[in-house]
């Protein structure tokens, strides 16, 4: 690209709010357009904004403005793959949030898509992208660990059902899509995104369904909850063609301590995320190691200058669809397992 400022619009003024601000923050990347249903929180968001936008609430006209380059995709999962072709059916460049879609084959037609297109593509990751996630898979790869041969990673919360909007709970939502993501995500990269061979899974909905565990101090009618379709915890494990096994789970509701935590068994040492700490056993000395990470940076800021990299500076792209559509296998694989009851292979 010859220009030396990517014109961006965002779509979703939820997570589209702190991916737009890093984006717009970013001294090569200017915020132009807005695009959500309701206008009323484009026009909140545009405050944050340091430059005038154009507002879509239709987000196939937006496309069509030969001003924007580039598109952040924000909307709830059933969202994500109808506005992500019509970007890149338009030639622009496309972030989608996570997950990458609803279904595997929705997942599969993006990639594509984004491929033949040509245009840089790329999953806006907040957990890979973190200090703490990265420093634990920079270390992977400079050998740390030794050989890591086992991992667990989880997502727990006490009371965090999200509903206000319904996509959350309906079909292609759920909480393995919206919190297992990140934990399936951010581990498997750590690990050297390794190729998954086979999953066996459990899921279902013990508390959703039934009017419990929505957190966030909202109030739900039943009107609501009746309409639940959708897992709220999903655990199970996967192997890799590596050798390498990976317990996952994911908890919207349940009677736990809240907690999102990522273990690394390695030959040589072993790692937790939270709080971020190695730990060696060598002729029965055992070591606690503080790690520090060596980048600073805060997750939306990184990921927003890694996508605009990408496009100016032909930077390759560490957080491709394909990376979401791998995991995208995975997640939908557990669950299908689930459903059952019986382990899946990938091809
Ligand atoms: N850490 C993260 O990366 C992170 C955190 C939260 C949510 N998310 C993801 O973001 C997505 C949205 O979640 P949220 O919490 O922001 O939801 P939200 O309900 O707060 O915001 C979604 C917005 O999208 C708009 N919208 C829906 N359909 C649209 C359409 N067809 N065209 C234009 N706008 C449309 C809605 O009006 C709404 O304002 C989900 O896929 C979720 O998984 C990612």
């Amino acid at each position: 690209m010859s220009k030396n400022c990517v014109n961006i619009a965002v779509v979703g003024m939820g997570i589209g709010r702190p991916n737009g601000v890093a984006l717009a923050n970013n001294e090569r990347g200017k915020v132009v357009a807005l695009c959500d249903l309701d206008q009323s929180r484009m026009e909140d968001f545009a405050k944050d904004l340091p430059d005038s936008v154009r507002y879509y609430t239709d987000y196939k006209e937006m496309c069509q403005d030969p001003d924007i380059d580039a598109v952040f995709v924000g909307t709830p999962n059933q969202w994500h793959v109808p506005i992500g072709l019509e970007v890149v059916k338009n030639g622009k460049h496309v972030m989608i949030t996570k997950p990458l879609a609803d279904s595997e084959s929705a997942a599969e037609e993006m990639v594509a898509a984004a491929n033949e297109a040509g245009v840089v593509n790329m999953m806006s990751l907040s957990t890979r992208f973190d200090d703490g996630c990265r420093h634990l898979g920079h270390l992977a790869r400079d050998g740390y660990f030794g050989e890591l041969y086992y991992a667990r990673s989880r997502s727990v919360r006490r009371n965090g059902i999200p509903a206000w909007n319904l996509g959350f709970i309906k079909k292609g939502g759920g909480a393995f899509r919206d919190m297992g993501v990140h934990a399936l995500d951010a581990v498997w990269w750590v690990l050297g995104t390794p190729k998954p061979v086979h999953v066996i899974g459990t899921a279902g909905a013990k508390f959703g369904p039934h009017g419990r565990g929505y957190g966030f101090g909202r109030e739900y009618t039943e009107d609501v909850f009746q309409q639940f379709e959708a897992d709220d915890y999903a655990g199970g494990f996967i192997t890799f063609e590596n050798g390498l096994g990976l317990q996952i789970e994911s908890f919207w509701a349940s009677h736990q301590p809240g907690e999102f935590q990522m273990e690394l068994f390695g030959t040589e040492a072993g790692a937790k995320l939270h709080p971020l700490m190695a730990y060696r056993c060598d002729d029965n000395q055992e070591e606690d190691i503080q790690l520090q990470p060596t980048e600073q940076m805060g997750s939306w800021d990184r990921i927003a200058d890694h996508f605009i990299n990408c496009i100016l500076d032909g930077v390759a792209c560490e957080a491709p669809l394909q990376h979401g559509l791998v995991v995208q296998k995975m997640m939908e694989g557990l669950l299908h397992s689930a459903e059952i009851g019986k382990p899946v292979s990938f091809e």
